[in-house]
């Protein structure tokens, strides 16, 4: 068994961004990323500190606009309609999920797709199932870059994705099909999981449930890659249980220390790819 070491994989990527990054300053460009924060989720919270904290350490610029409930939907719109058209701002993110009162569908419509850095829009959405990728979704763009770094070939592989996020599983199985892999999508409806999850050569885990996934769900070799970022009395704790799963896997990234740093990664890429002109 080896272990996919996200944190090394995401240095060596940042490395060349910082080099891209300041290729743009010697041309007057600082990429920027406008955050918009709604409510106050532990997780979220979290996710969007690292993200400032990632963009200040590559030079990147980072403006957060906080709202909470007692918004309206029109004020936090009225704000992404600002950055669409601010000339510091080449990428805007609305942190998921908003709370249940708004319509975050509807919200984030109103993302320029020139500034869809997170690849949730229709347009970029559209690219992906069409096999004509454009802006991609961070998470799996990170996983992708993970198994191109591990040399995997995924042509021909069965892939099984468990969980069918916008932000994760929908994406990555359009991605693997588009590179020629055989890809079954499980969810929360799915009957007798365990038995899709074994047919795996390459097992992929997002529902967010900790531990969920244990020895008996996987196959002997399988490759495994855990996005679980499950946050138990202030410990990090994957979807799958690593102490078991990692006797049987022949590849399986850790939590911390696997996805979620490349994660982080490929949204700053996403900024810089705009920023460059390149994501229009
Ligand atoms: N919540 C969890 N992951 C993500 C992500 O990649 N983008 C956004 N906008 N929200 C998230």
């Amino acid at each position: 068994m080896k272990i996919i070491d996200g944190k090394l994989i995401a240095q060596e990527i940042r490395k060349n961004l910082k080099k891209e990054i300041d290729a743009l300053k010697n041309q007057e460009i600082t990429p920027g990323l406008g955050i918009i924060l709604v409510g106050n989720d532990p997780a979220s919270e979290i996710y969007v500190r690292n993200k400032m904290k990632a963009c200040k350490e590559l030079g990147l610029n980072a403006l957060l606009y906080r709202f909470d409930q007692t918004n309206r939907e029109e004020e936090i719109i009225d704000q992404i309609k600002q950055l669409n058209c601010d000339d510091r701002i080449h990428g805007i993110l609305v942190q998921s999920p908003l709370p249940s009162c708004f319509d975050e569908n509807h919200i984030i419509s109103y993302v320029a797709k020139e500034k869809d850095v997170d690849g949730f829009g229709l347009y970029n959405l559209g690219a992906l199932i069409s096999d004509q990728e454009h802006i991609i979704a961070a998470t799996p763009l990170g996983i992708l870059k993970m198994l191109e770094y591990e040399k995997v070939d995924v042509t021909g592989k069965h892939v099984v994705v468990v969980g069918a996020s916008l932000i994760v599983g929908r994406p990555m199985a359009m991605l693997l099909l588009n590179r020629g892999a055989t890809v079954t999508i499980a969810h929360d409806k799915t009957l007798n999981l365990a038995q899709i999850t074994q047919q795996a050569d390459i097992l992929i885990v997002a529902i967010g449930q900790a531990k969920f996934i244990t020895a008996e769900y996987v196959k002997e070799n399988a490759i495994v890659i855990d996005v679980g970022t499950n946050y138990i009395a202030g410990h990090l704790y994957g979807d799958v249980d690593f102490a078991s799963v990692s006797k049987k896997a022949s590849l399986i990234t850790p939590v911390p220390g696997g996805v979620g740093p490349m994660t982080i990664t490929m949204l700053l890429s996403n900024v810089v790819k705009q920023a460059k002109g390149k994501g229009d």
